[in-house]
């Protein structure tokens, strides 16, 4: 017999159905904010010709040889089972949803600034895309970097929250250039030094270090005229973010290259200015990176 109890219920479920099925603005932004995130190049193996977002991954970093998870929407090897807090709770406070802590090489510390239509947005992308049944690899790293449980105490240590508040004595154009660098983009994951725990040195953001999350050099991209970005014309900086191309004609390989393809080359035209005009805008700091296979400079640290 049906109930008007069991009416209601198949309304109720028919309704948020609807409203889970992708609607298809949100899958739209969503792309957008998960290409300026650069969720693709960490989370597929393509090295091993991976399926897209479906993980494993090797990240080699100076703590051991962490592998992304499965992304996709699988419900067994994937986050398909996952509520939009599950996902934001991750993305934002880096907490899984058994309550355990993520590692730091994903970097929520980064995504925490994340606002939340952006991650309701996101969530709809992946969800939009084809789910993959790839189990998950377990990291190689060694103790005490890999014990799960420290990192609570790291995260009390060094993780307060989003990387930058939006200011308003600022205008637009500079708070939208503050969230793709340092939210979304988070390019002092790489540009910024770290200290021996691997939390990012705030005093010298995006000062560059000759020792990246993969163990290379990573140049200085503040204004500073001798050892950063300071003498580069607008239209440098667009072709590098456009096509990878630098100054002297030649290309941009590695973690750039990558960042590249995955993220600088799919902002829109407003954004691109955005990032420009918001890096020429930080603290200057001198700090000389060697090139690979360069002895350091005096003024290197
Ligand atoms: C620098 C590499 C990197 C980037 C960029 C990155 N991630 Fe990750 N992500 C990881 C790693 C590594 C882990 C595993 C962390 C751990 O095991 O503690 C992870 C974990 C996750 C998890 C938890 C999965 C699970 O099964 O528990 C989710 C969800 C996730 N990432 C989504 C994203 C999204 C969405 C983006 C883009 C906004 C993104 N990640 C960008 C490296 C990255
Ligand atoms: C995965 C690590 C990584 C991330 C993330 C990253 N970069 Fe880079 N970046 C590099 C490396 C490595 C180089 C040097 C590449 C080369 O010379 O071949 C570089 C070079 C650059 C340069 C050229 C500087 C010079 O002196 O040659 C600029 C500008 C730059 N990055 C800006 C950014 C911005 C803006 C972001 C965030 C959207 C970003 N990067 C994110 C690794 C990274």
């Amino acid at each position: 017999m049906v109930t008007a109890r069991t009416v209601i219920a198949v309304a109720v479920l028919i309704a948020a159905t609807a409203a889970n099925a992708a609607d298809p603005d949100a899958v739209v932004r969503g792309k957008a904010v998960f290409d300026a995130a650069g969720c693709k190049g960490c989370h597929t193996d393509v090295a091993g010709k991976g399926p897209a977002l479906a993980g494993g991954r090797r990240l080699a970093t100076p703590f051991g040889v962490f592998f992304s998870p499965n992304i996709t929407a699988d419900p067994d090897h994937g986050i398909g089972r996952w509520s939009d807090a599950d996902f934001a709770r991750a993305l934002r406070e880096g907490v899984a949803p058994d309550g355990g802590h993520y590692f730091p090489v994903f970097p929520y510390t980064a995504y925490a600034g994340m606002t939340d239509g952006d991650v309701r947005d996101l969530k709809a992308y992946l969800f939009s895309l084809p789910p993959v049944a790839r189990p998950n690899r377990p990291h190689e790293v060694g103790p005490p970097f890999g014990w799960r449980f420290l990192v609570a105490g790291w995260k009390w240590l060094y993780f307060d929250g989003p990387p930058v508040a939006a200011d308003p004595a600022r205008d637009a154009q500079w708070n939208r250039g503050a969230y793709l660098v340092h939210v979304l983009g988070h390019c002092g994951e790489c540009h910024t030094p770290r200290n021996p725990v691997g939390a990012l040195r705030p005093a010298l953001a995006l000062a560059g270090t000759r020792q990246g999350p993969d163990g290379g050099a990573i140049p200085n991209i503040t204004p500073d005229r001798a050892t950063g970005i300071g003498t580069w014309a607008d239209a440098e900086l667009r072709a590098l973010f456009s096509i990878g191309m630098l100054p002297d004609g030649d290309f941009v390989g590695g973690g750039m290259g990558e960042v590249v393809d995955n993220t600088t080359s799919r902002w829109s035209a407003a954004d691109r200015d955005a990032v420009i005009a918001y890096l020429r805008s930080v603290p200057p700091i001198h700090n000389r990176i060697a090139r690979e296979n360069k002895k350091p400079a005096d003024d290197e640290w």
